[in-house]
């Protein structure tokens, strides 16, 4: 059979979903082809490849490329001084209360011109494309206003241009209130339900095309189940998909909400309680935990991790890298406060940074196990078993990356 590039003598986790545990193959082979897998198991049942490319891997492991399915790449600015208040005892709260947190990164957002956006952020997916990230979900959400939303979404957009990663970009107008609208969070809303989501949704809806999915912040601090709703309903009305950051702080029965409207992922929810946990099973709603986030803020109520684990709910890990709660631009790092601060098991982390993350972006289909006709992007990695990339902190195995944008 005809292909471009063959690995031998690999070891794969394919986390195919009818395997068991990370499916596991010792002495594996995989073929690709314009990008896509045409072979991916064992050696001893592989038909014979005639590639112009063969790849020794020596023992290696592959795992399909990670996947970052929640993060605020984008935006200007930086937090650091925050961050020195919260170590002299300022909650995250109060700062946002006192007109820091995301409004201070909103006024360097809408300082910033796109392609600064662009500038700004590559250092950040870089790091994570070192650890062999290949696929990342970035929201807009520091702009709040028409323009500044737009212009987050198009430098989101052109991340991709940038590097050959997947982008799926997610819009979340409904982050937190911008000064303009202070007393008229309604008012906000009409906002971004009249003019933010029919300019961001596709063509076909009237907009440019800029969305791939509709987020909100359900909070005190955010905005309240209503206002969320009325955000989801418009999303529906648009054809966008919807997510929501809920139950971080407090419960205000987001996830059910968000289940409600057939959500891909829920996110956060230190805080969700039973029934928001069935509601998410029966919807098929994904949970993405951000322990990055519970780290950084120090929260102690810790994710409902065996409710959901009982309930069947997927479990999806994301960076959340954004520059007030979460500054991390590291996956291995993730996975490893998820296994030390959520007991997730290795299998539990790695399927969430690699399949359960794709599931929450609703690209299972294409990427995210390695199987005959998905995406090859692969990760190789110089490690003899897969715990050692969820054990170690601050350390990269990667070996090498294979992107299915340039086989
Ligand atoms: O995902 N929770 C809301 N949004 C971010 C925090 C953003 C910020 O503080 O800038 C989060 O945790
Ligand atoms: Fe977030």
């Amino acid at each position: 059979m005809r292909c471009d590039r063959v690995w031998i003598k690999a070891r794969l986790a394919t986390l195919a979903e009818a395997a068991p545990g990370l499916g596991v193959v010792e002495d594996g082979v995989i073929a690709a082809k314009d990008g896509r897998i045409l072979y991916a198991g064992p050696a001893s049942g592989a038909p014979s490849f005639e590639a112009p490319e063969t790849i020794d891997c020596d023992g290696r492991w592959i795992t399909p490329g990670l996947i970052d399915p929640h993060t605020h790449l984008i935006f200007g600015g930086d937090r650091a001084h925050e961050f020195e208040l919260r170590l002299a005892g300022a909650s995250y709260e109060e700062i946002a209360r006192a007109g820091g947190g995301i409004v201070s990164t909103m006024k360097a957002t809408r300082e910033a011109t796109e392609d600064q956006l662009v500038a700004a952020a590559l250092p950040r997916l870089d790091a994570l494309i070192a650890e062999g990230m290949t696929t990342i979900e970035v929201k807009s959400g520091y702009g709040l206003s028409l323009e500044h939303e737009l212009k987050s979404l198009r430098a989101a957009r052109g991340l991709a241009k940038a590097r050959p990663v997947l982008v799926k970009t997610t819009f979340l107008g409904a982050h937190a209130l911008p000064p303009e609208y202070k007393g008229d969070a309604d008012g906000y809303i009409d906002l971004v339900c009249r003019e933010m989501i029919p300019a961001v949704a596709a063509p076909e809806f009237g907009g440019e095309g800029l969305a791939d999915a509709v987020d909100g912040f359900c909070e005190g601090i955010g905005f309240s189940p209503a206002q969320i709703r009325r955000v989801f309903e418009t999303a529906r009305a648009h054809g966008l998909p919807v997510k929501l950051h809920a139950e971080q702080l407090s419960n205000l029965n987001g996830a059910a909400l968000a289940a409600e409207f057939g959500a891909l992922s829920a996110d956060h929810l230190e805080h969700l309680d039973e029934a928001g946990i069935a509601a998410m099973a029966k919807a098929g709603t994904t949970a993405v935990l951000l322990p990055g986030a519970y780290y950084f803020v120090r929260e102690t109520k810790l994710p409902p991790i065996e409710a959901l684990r009982a309930a069947g709910v997927p479990l999806a890990l994301a960076t959340d890298c954004n520059p007030g709660t979460s500054p991390l631009t590291s996956l291995l790092l993730t996975m490893n406060m998820a296994a030390t601060l959520f007991r997730l098991t290795v299998d539990e982390c790695l399927a969430g940074v690699i399949r359960e993350a794709a599931r929450a972006l609703g690209v299972l289909a294409d990427r995210g196990t390695l199987e005959a006709g998905k995406a090859c992007d692969l990760a190789i990695w110089d490690v003899e078993r897969p715990a050692e990339l969820v054990y170690r902190m601050g350390f990269n195995p990667l070996h090498a990356r294979v992107w299915s944008a340039v086989s």
